[in-house]
């Protein structure tokens, strides 16, 4: 439910927004009021790609610090706002360049895929980027037979399973998705006993054994509408469901996924004073942005 208050707050973004010439880029996890706002919602990929199209002077990225950067990384020219510096996912953080070089020299003939949860630095490192939606066609189209991938583990070692490349998988892990447990996802199919199972490949893999469909939070929008099911189990970051319940009417969703406080650290106050202050800038330097965004942009080529 929107409160008065909130209207007000979204009006006045719009009103500026419009002054400004400036976009709003959503994530999926955000806040429902923050939909409110969107000229775009979705998945890190899909919000990569109108960061690219897009002819605003200005791109407010409502997400965390990883997809503000791969925006600016893609628009160099273009101011990119991060609406509060509390918007970091730690997963992110759980690589070192100095790490990932030693790695590199350990493996000489690996390539180096980084998901796009990573720094701009991490992406220099990388010969390609992947997304929760195209991590298993990222690696097949590589030459090489060994990969190392960073920085999820889960996804690294669900990624295993799909390829026959070796995956070298770094220990990194997202503390939402982790948390799943397998014994409430047991739970839940015997309260819903008709619902389909549906997981972001951040899970654990034995959450990921037992789900009917692994894949991104967009991805989750385009199953749900296709599948014959009527109620679904959505372990991802809560949120999802906001706009699952949106777009696919007439079906049932049930979270088995908790908050990600670091994406929910966006508000409508935050995000408003982001705008008239124009801050918090992100700022790559530029050697660094043009090696990531080789990454980036081999990534997007794939498809
Ligand atoms: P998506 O690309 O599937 O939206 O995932 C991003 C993310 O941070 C998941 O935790
Ligand atoms: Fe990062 Fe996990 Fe939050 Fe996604 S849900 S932004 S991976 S901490």
């Amino acid at each position: 439910m929107i409160t008065e208050e909130q209207k007000e707050l979204i009006e006045k973004i719009n009103k500026l927004k419009k002054e400004k010439d400036a976009v709003i880029l959503v994530h999926n996890y955000q806040r429902p009021e923050i939909y409110e706002v969107a000229d775009h919602i979705g998945d890190s990929l899909g919000l990569s790609q109108e960061a690219s199209k897009t002819k605003a002077k200005i791109i407010v990225f409502c997400g965390v610090d990883f997809m503000a950067e791969t925006a600016k990384i893609l628009n160099p020219d273009k101011k990119v706002l991060l609406p509060t510096k509390s918007a970091q996912c730690p997963m992110a953080a759980m690589v070192t360049v100095k790490e990932l070089k030693e790695l590199k020299e350990k493996y000489p003939d690996a390539a180096v895929i980084s998901y796009v949860n990573t720094s701009a630095e991490t992406k220099a490192e990388s010969d390609i980027c992947c997304t929760s939606r195209n991590f298993v066609e990222i690696t097949d189209s590589l030459p090489n037979k060994e990969v190392i991938f960073v920085p999820d583990e889960h996804m690294g070692n669900y990624l295993q399973t799909k390829t026959d490349k070796k995956i070298i998988i770094w220990k990194g892990y997202c503390y939402v998705h982790t948390k799943i447990s397998a014994e409430n996802i047991k739970k839940a199919k015997q309260l819903h006993p008709a619902a389909e199972f549906i997981a972001h490949p951040e899970c654990p893999m034995e959450i990921l054994e037992i789900a009917d469909k692994v894949c991104s939070t967009e991805g989750m929008i385009k199953y749900a509408k296709q599948s014959k099911a009527k109620e679904f189990i959505i372990a991802t970051e809560e949120g999802m469901l906001n706009r699952l319940k949106k777009e696919v009417l007439g079906k049932k969703f049930y979270a088995a996924g908790g908050v990600c406080f670091n994406q929910k650290s966006i508000n409508l106050e935050n995000l408003y004073e982001a705008l008239k202050k124009e801050q918090f800038e992100i700022k790559i330097p530029e050697e660094i942005r043009i090696k990531a965004k080789k990454a980036v942009e081999r990534m997007m080529d794939v498809g």
